[in-house]
């Protein structure tokens, strides 16, 4: 038989032959402020009890997550039938951009902002219109507004908190959008029990409007991939025809009901988290020639005059934070969330040695 030899590159979908993957970074040898995570260990008894589950392995999970979607239900005040779990908020984004998406359709985002946003529309065949924010911080709503006037916008995401800057956009401004688009509006809220403000209460007004959730960042639970999206039991149920059917795990399904059994612990923790992070805010703000943008998450996003020499200063030290290489109108900027506050002390302490090394 004659072989034919095939270059598996030459098969490849266009759209796919661009993509650089992404990059993430695994490094359990350094001190980690680089994702955003909640650095606390999980509630106590809460990992035991986990553990300490029958669940059936040999089955698939429960496809739906009906008790997930039920403790969900009770801790957003919403109804089960408004909500989608996904394999992290990831995952929801991609079938958000499956549903409204497509060749011909463009989602509208506001730069710089979460990566995953442009990195889906483009596996979805989805064009970008990006919208950048003004200043870096600034949603410029009207200029968002008249880029939905056109046919092909379908989606536009909001992200709020935002990530990497840490701003929060006016509720009002928010719902104008909503309101006044007529697009699929995607609030992705999955810093907002750091800065306890929710557009939840609105969901009953708008079909347009959609909020994602996710238990890796106040739940500690990022190595576990939970996420939820929020809408009326209408729109929810045009994403739920494209999610796979077994898209989150027992584990995890059990893990999330658990987690909104111990909201006092988290509290606390949330709390701590606010805390450190304002007061990492006040030390780096009084460095010379450091500009600090504004917070309301448990990360900071700041610019000394040369990021890439501190950040390779800190790895050496041992704490990995986030090179946010050239943002899109901020430029060059790192990113350190908030770990505990014995390492927050020490990244603190590195953080005034490099600026007094480098005259800063
Ligand atoms: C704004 C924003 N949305 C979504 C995500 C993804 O979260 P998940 O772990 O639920 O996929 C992140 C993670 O960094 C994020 O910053």
């Amino acid at each position: 038989m004659r072989t034919v030899l095939s270059n598996p590159e030459s098969l490849v979908r266009p759209e796919v032959r661009q993509l650089v993957p992404y990059l993430t970074k695994h490094m359990p040898q350094c001190l980690r402020f680089d994702a955003n995570e909640n650095p606390f260990p999980w509630p106590a008894g809460m990992r035991e009890s986990l553990y300490t589950e029958e669940l059936a392995y040999n089955r698939y999970p429960d496809g739906m997550g009906g008790d997930l979607r039920n403790a969900l239900a009770a801790y957003t005040e919403t109804s089960a039938e408004g909500i989608l779990i996904g394999n992290g908020s990831d995952e929801l984004i991609q079938l958000i951009l499956l549903t409204f998406g497509g060749l011909g359709k463009s989602v509208i985002i506001h730069p710089p902002t979460f990566g995953m946003y442009q990195i889906y529309a483009q596996l979805t065949n989805t064009k970008v219109v990006p919208v950048p924010l003004l200043n870096g911080v600034t949603l410029d709503t009207e200029k968002m507004l008249e880029a939905a006037k056109s046919p092909e916008a379908h989606v536009i995401f909001v992200c709020n908190p935002n990530n990497p800057t840490g701003s929060l956009f006016p509720r009002e401004d928010i719902l104008r959008l909503v309101r006044e688009s007529g697009k699929i509006v995607v609030v992705d809220e999955a810093y907002a029990e750091f800065s306890e403000e929710t557009l939840i209460s609105e969901i009953e007004n708008y079909p347009n409007l959609v909020i994602l959730r996710t238990f890796s960042k106040a739940f500690g639970m990022a190595g576990l991939r939970l996420g939820y999206l929020l809408g009326q039991p209408d729109t929810i149920a045009l994403i739920n025809r494209v999610r796979p059917p077994f898209n989150v795990n027992s584990f995890s399904q059990k893990a999330g009901i658990l987690a909104l059994g111990y909201l006092e612990a988290y509290q606390m923790q949330v709390q701590i988290i606010r805390e450190e992070t304002k007061h990492m805010q006040e030390e780096l703000s009084q460095l010379p020639d450091v500009v600090v943008y504004p917070t309301w998450a448990n990360f900071i996003l700041f610019k000394p005059i040369d990021p890439d020499g501190w950040a390779d200063k800190l790895l050496k030290r041992g704490f990995l934070v986030r090179n946010m290489g050239g943002l899109p109108v901020l430029g060059k900027c790192l990113r350190m969330s908030a770990g505990l506050p014995e390492e927050n002390k020490g990244l603190l302490r590195a953080i005034r040695e490099i600026s007094t090394e480098s005259g800063q």
